[in-house]
């Protein structure tokens, strides 16, 4: 690992804040309605934990977890299902729960691919968006912060697996 230091950018009562903001939204957009969140692994568990307490709807959970092809610290978009959903979605009103939308290759392709399984409808619903970075183009309904090009960890987030226990968002500075 290079040398580094990590040096804070949104504390854990901002995220906290924000992501209650965001369950009462989801919860005035889905009344009468059950919400099907579906956490994207491991990034988007933390932020998906949180803010299934704030919705007041009825929730149902769902993991899956996907891998791109090619490594290294851009995604080809090329994803691989590393661990399927356990349920079916169809009929359901599903939301993507995800950490952080870079390029947009990843969620494009996994929402490409979900809706294939007839939801009744699917949203996307992300912690962090780097909307400078944006590949392709990726419609995003719910979104925690908008942040500049910078890498960040924390909250779920990780540098090669690193800090996704950081109760706050701070970003990676190369000494
Ligand atoms: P995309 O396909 O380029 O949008 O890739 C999004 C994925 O890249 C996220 O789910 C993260 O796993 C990872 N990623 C992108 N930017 C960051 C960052 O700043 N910190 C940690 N992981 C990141
Ligand atoms: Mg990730």
């Amino acid at each position: 690992m290079e040398k580094h230091h990590i040096e804070s950018y949104l504390s854990e009562e901002e995220v906290v804040e924000r992501i209650k903001e965001l369950g009462a939204q989801i919860s005035k957009d889905y009344e009468g309605k059950t919400v099907h969140l579906i956490c994207v692994l491991k990034g988007g568990s933390f932020f998906m934990c949180e803010l299934a307490k704030r919705i007041t709807v009825p929730v149902t959970l769902d993991f899956m977890s996907v891998s791109s092809y090619g490594g290294g610290t851009s995604s080809s978009g090329v994803i691989k299902i590393v661990k399927d959903l356990d349920e079916t979605l169809e009929g359901r009103d599903v939301i993507i729960i995800e950490d952080i939308i870079d390029s947009g290759r990843t969620l494009s392709h996994l929402m490409e691919l979900l809706s294939k399984r007839n939801p009744n409808s699917m949203k996307l619903c992300t912690l962090l968006d780097k909307p400078d970075r944006r590949v392709v183009d990726v419609h995003v309904d719910y979104t925690g912060y908008s942040i500049p090009d910078e890498f960040v960890v924390g909250y779920g987030l990780d540098y090669d697996q690193m800090y996704r226990n950081l109760p706050y968002i701070g970003i990676v500075k190369f000494d």
